[in-house]
């Protein structure tokens, strides 16, 4: 569908390597959006060749880590220059450990805290700044008529919204809280140049069987339509959309 088309966008996709990440990026790129992926990982062998000849879209990695502001802010500046602009936004890149609130150390609680909030918070910040150029390209437009510029896309969890017995992720889950956090003031300080925030939780693939109202866990084309719908979208900003196979929203058998 047309109001699905993101022909001729630049998006820059953070954790794009594999996992969800490289999902959302064959998402866009289905759609006709140009790709950047940032990530410490390489994405598979050939596997963005593949990508970018079936769907006729420029895709470029670049190894950056999303902790350091600086890396973060040079490969963007990189991105504008070589792609023309920033249009939508994805921050997939995100670690998780599995240990016990009682023993997790200082070293665990700053690096989980650093890839998942400081590293979206830091790309967020950078692209939304290079939307925010574009927007001042363009022929000073009234807050009324001022077109959608792009979208920003927080990839939170469900953990922050139901406990799992899977798991003992109490960090994880602190670090998710606080990329949720972001979206509605990044929404409300960011409208007035026409972008848009979002979030969603892609917590299918590593949730038991049994706490999946479809009994199974999602896999990762399963997030594609909500992706696509969060960037394409003109009339949506600031919002959670819950994308957890029903995980959250009753109460599953347990184990006993
Ligand atoms: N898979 C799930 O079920 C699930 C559930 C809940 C939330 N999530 C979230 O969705 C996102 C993607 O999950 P996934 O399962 O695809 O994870 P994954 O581990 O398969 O991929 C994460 C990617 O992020 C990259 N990365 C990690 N730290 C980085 C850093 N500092 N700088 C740059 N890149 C970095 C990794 O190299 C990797 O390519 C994560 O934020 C994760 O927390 C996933």
């Amino acid at each position: 569908m047309d109001q699905f088309s993101l022909k001729g966008n630049t998006a820059v996709i953070t954790g794009g390597a594999r996992g969800l990440g490289f999902a959302f990026a064959e998402a866009l790129a289905e759609a006709g959006a140009n790709i950047t992926i940032l990530d410490i990982g390489t994405p598979q062998l050939g596997s963005l060749q593949t990508l970018a000849m079936k769907h006729s879209v420029k895709l470029e990695a670049y190894k950056v880590d999303v902790t350091s502001r600086e890396q973060v802010n040079q490969v963007v500046e990189t991105i504008e220059k070589e792609f023309g602009s920033v249009d939508v936004n994805i921050n997939a890149a995100g670690v998780v450990t599995d240990e016990p609130f009682l023993t997790t150390s200082d070293k665990d609680l700053s690096s989980i805290f650093n890839a998942n909030f400081v590293g979206s918070f830091l790309v967020a910040q950078a692209c939304a700044n290079a939307m925010v150029r574009k927007w001042e390209k363009i022929d000073k437009p009234k807050p009324q008529d001022a077109p959608l510029i792009g979208s920003i896309i927080l990839i939170s969890s469900v953990a922050t919204h139901i406990s799992t017995m899977a798991q003992q992720i109490s960090c994880y889950t602190v670090s998710k809280a606080a990329v949720r956090g972001l979206v509605k003031p990044f929404a409300m300080e960011l409208a007035q140049y026409g972008i848009r925030v979002e979030k969603t939780f892609p917590d299918l693939l590593k949730q038991f069987n049994q706490e999946s109202m479809f009994g199974r866990v999602g896999e990762p084309d399963e997030l594609k339509p909500a992706i696509l719908y969060l960037a394409a979208s003109t009339w949506t900003t600031g919002q959670d959309l819950l994308v957890d196979g029903g995980v959250s929203s009753w109460k599953h058998r347990g184990n006993w």
